[in-house]
């Protein structure tokens, strides 16, 4: 019987993907995810009856508004996982930063608009539907890159800006939620460098053994989440459980 639902955000990702393989496991979840593309899921779907697919053109507050609407109705289990997975690092008009030179309006804009306001707006919209006596685990996929102790080899501005954007924010969220919605734990997830498309340029300078399968980030991460105490504050942790400094 299914008694609880996993919710993920962003689901075209390769880490979200493994994150929803790993989930469905569980029989006791209903797992759904929220993409713009979907077509990964097409022969999970096949197998898995618990798996829910929520199409979106895009991440407008409107479109957010729709979602949680269709959540309301669609399922009658607690949502006990939240897996926001949004971020860019590059596209085919963004690429980070090496040098001053290379900051462009347009690509900070749109950086900062997937890797921080987005993972926000789905908070807020979302708030409502979390809030209330069952523990839930709100997980969002930083980076160890938006510590701004921890920087030591600079460049990538828009993207180490956004994740310290994300950072303080999320901070700002345990922060209220210890005060309204004391029910859900907020993490915000160092995965270390995967291989999906995000860190496929990248992937050369990476020594070996620290490129990690999509499918062992998931492991990692949900048994983390599971573990997770509901202590109203914010755990900014990696792919061990290791804490990282701001
Ligand atoms: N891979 C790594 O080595 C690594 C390292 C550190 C941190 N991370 C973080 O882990 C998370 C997942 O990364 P990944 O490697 O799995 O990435 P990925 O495979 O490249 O997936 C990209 C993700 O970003 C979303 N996205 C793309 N453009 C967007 C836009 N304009 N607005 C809103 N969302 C947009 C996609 O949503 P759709 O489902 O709608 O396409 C998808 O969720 C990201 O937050 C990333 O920063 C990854």
């Amino acid at each position: 019987m299914m008694t609880e639902q996993t919710l993920i955000l962003g689901a075209n990702s390769g880490i979200a993907q493994a994150i929803a393989a790993k989930s469905l496991q569980q029989k006791s979840t209903c797992v759904t995810i929220v993409s713009r593309n979907s077509s990964a899921y097409q022969q999970l779907k096949k197998r898995h009856k618990n798996l829910n697919i929520i199409n979106v053109e895009n991440y407008s507050s409107t479109t957010m508004a729709k979602v949680a609407e269709q959540l309301t109705q669609q399922s009658s289990q607690p949502i006990t996982r939240v897996y926001i997975c949004h971020g860019i690092l590059h596209n085919a008009t963004v690429q980070p930063e090496k040098k001053l030179e290379d900051i462009a309006p347009d690509a900070f804009s749109a950086v900062m608009n997937a890797n921080a306001l987005t993972p926000m707006l789905w908070i807020k919209t979302l708030t409502p539907l979390l809030t209330g006596k069952t523990v839930c685990k709100l997980v969002v996929l930083s980076a160890r890159v938006g510590s701004i102790s921890d920087n030591r080899l600079g460049g990538w501005y828009s993207y180490r800006a956004s994740k310290a954007a994300l950072n303080m924010m999320l901070k700002n969220t345990a922060i209220e939620f210890a005060r309204r919605a004391k029910n859900i734990k907020v993490i915000a997830f160092h995965p270390g460098t995967t291989d999906t498309d995000l860190s496929k340029p990248f992937q050369q300078n990476v020594p070996k053994g620290k490129l990690f399968t999509p499918e062992f980030v998931a492991k990692q991460l949900t048994s983390i989440s599971d573990k997770a105490l509901v202590d109203g504050q914010l755990s900014f942790v990696d792919w061990q459980a290791e804490n990282i400094s701001y």
